[in-house]
């Protein structure tokens, strides 16, 4: 792989995504990690983060010059090129010329590996206080700016690269060029990480872990979990049962999407479990969110428990009973997950990961390794449905969370039923892609006064939620056409009783969130 050293600030899985989308193979390893341990991973390439500190701060995190001296190519980003010029023997001071935001760069070195085919002037994105002032020995300066008169260097014989500023961010206009001549032609790699090569290689992994046993998979219908469910059914076929757990809190069609649309291109074998009553009666009365969110979260893990528990039943005199659980897990949970500090708790996630350690299953996680977009580009691979590879995201609490209150079979029919009109607008509209999801949200608890025909109502408002987002961690609401807002508004409100009112929310995140509760 290529190793992106995470020296502590958020970039770490941009670069990743950067270096991917090259179609070259990268993961995240943390600063803290020794060199060689890191050699030991067999780097086809390394590539130095940006971070927060000074190399001479207290407690910066510091560069072995082993990685240097190991023959592995090597590319500094910010503080990552601070930190090699250190390392090499350079010398990093306070210029004086903190440079953030927006400058220009000038390529001085017209042979440049770095900046072969660029122009000599090209807009960069800098955040830094500190600068090189004196190159480490053997390093060829290429280019300046106002405000750093080292802000890259190269040594090609070394295969040793670094910019001051940050490649991967979308303003630095020729980034991805730099990092792209750094990996094929500074360390002379090649492109193989294609889609078709991840599924072929992925579906091999599965089948080496699985061998010959069997698996069970929770599929919710989303992308992940269908995709990897599609991946272990290539890997071991019929060995592989799905199961569906019906909360009674899906939109208008879900369970048919998944039961029609996804066995019928996979072949899978699927076991639908309708436990809708059971989560009502657990809901009844609850309109506090969190509370919600924990009801719902601990009935999804009971009914699949004990669907597992048939599964399993049912297997257990064959020679190979179940043994193996498939998850979804993205890359960007498992390196949140294993490097995630101090990040408060906004909303409890409900996933099936929430799984009790005693349920005794060897996990099986096909796409840890990927990024959504590589997920949806596999799936595709895999000939998993447009329908289900394009889908926008859809939290696993379904409406329970889209009702502002208490949840009822009532108002599950009313948010159901205005739900399936905006999805169907914005769908003849040709939007799906555009917007990241848009929520429809019942203020249950809110009345307000309308007329209708001629008489008075006294109805509930429904809430549009569009929304744009690149991963859902930060968002903006889509500015929708005018025309669209009008249908939606005029067929919901035509077309659902108890709704008499229909608002657009106008909040980005932060400070909202995506969904309402
Ligand atoms: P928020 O509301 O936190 O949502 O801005 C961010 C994204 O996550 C989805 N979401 C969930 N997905 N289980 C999920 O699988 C959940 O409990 C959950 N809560 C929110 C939300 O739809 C958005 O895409």
């Amino acid at each position: 792989p290529v190793l992106v050293v995470d020296f502590g600030a958020q970039y770490a899985q941009l670069i990743a995504r950067r270096v991917r989308e090259c179609a070259l193979y990268s993961e995240v390893v943390p600063h803290t990690m020794s060199a060689e341990e890191m050699l030991a991973k067999n780097p086809a390439a390394i590539v130095l983060s940006g971070g927060p500190s000074s190399v001479y701060a207290d407690g910066a995190p510091s560069l072995d010059v082993a990685l240097l001296e190991a023959g592995v190519p090597v590319f500094g980003i910010c503080y990552g090129f601070q930190a090699m010029a250190h390392a090499l023997g350079g010398t990093v001071a306070h210029t004086g010329g903190r440079e953030y935001g927006h400058t220009m760069a000038t390529i001085t070195h017209t042979d440049s590996i770095l900046f072969d085919g660029q122009p000599a002037e090209q807009a960069v994105w800098m955040s830094h206080g500190d600068g090189v002032s004196e190159a480490p020995t053997g390093m060829t300066v290429c280019a300046r700016t106002p405000g750093a008169p080292v802000a890259a260097f190269e040594d090609a014989e070394r295969k040793l690269f670094g910019v001051q500023w940050h490649p991967e961010v979308l303003h630095s206009t020729h980034g991805q060029e730099v990092l792209r001549n750094f990996l094929l032609n500074g360390a002379g790699l090649k492109a193989e990480w294609t889609p078709a090569n991840m599924a072929e290689e992925l579906v091999a992994q599965v089948r080496e872990q699985i061998g010959e046993g069997r698996a069970i998979c929770g599929l919710s219908g989303g992308v992940d979990s269908s995709v990897a469910a599609a991946m272990v059914q290539k890997a071991i076929g019929d060995r592989l049962t799905c199961v569906f757990v019906d909360h009674g809190l899906l939109r208008a069609g879900e369970a048919e999407q998944v039961k029609e649309d996804f066995v019928a291109a996979t072949g899978v074998d699927l076991v639908v479990v309708d436990a809708s009553e059971r989560f009502l009666e657990a809901l009844a009365g609850q309109s506090d969110p969190e509370t919600k969110r924990k009801i719902i979260g601990r009935e999804f893990i009971r009914v699949f428990e004990q669907a597992a528990r048939d599964i399993v039943g049912a297997e257990s005199d064959s020679e190979h009973p179940v043994e193996f659980l498939v998850q979804g897990t993205l890359y960007p949970d498992v390196v949140e997950s294993g490097g995630g500090t101090g990040a408060a708790n906004i909303k409890s996630h409900h996933n099936v990961g929430g799984l009790p350690d005693d349920l005794q299953f060897k996990l099986v996680e096909p796409l840890r390794a990927l990024f959504k977009d590589e997920v949806r580009q596999v799936g595709l691979e895999l000939g998993v449905p447009d329908s289900i590879v394009w889908r926008q995201p859809f939290p696993g609490p379904g409406l329970g969370i889209r009702i502002i209150g208490e949840v009822t079979a009532e108002r599950l029919e009313i948010l159901r039923a205005a739900d399936k009109i905006a999805r169907e607008e914005l769908t003849a509209a040709g939007l799906d892609r555009d917007i990241w999801q848009c929520p429809v949200v019942l203020l249950a608890d809110v009345r307000s006064v309308g007329v209708q025909g001629d008489g008075r109502t006294y109805g509930h408002p429904i809430v549009l939620r569009p929304v744009s987002s690149e991963d859902a961690m930060t968002a903006d609401w889509t500015r929708l056409p005018y025309d669209v807002l009008a249908t939606i508004s005029n067929r919901i409100t035509n077309e659902v009783s108890d709704v008499n009112r229909v608002v657009l929310d106008v909040t980005s995140k932060p400070p909202g969130t995506i969904e309402w509760e």
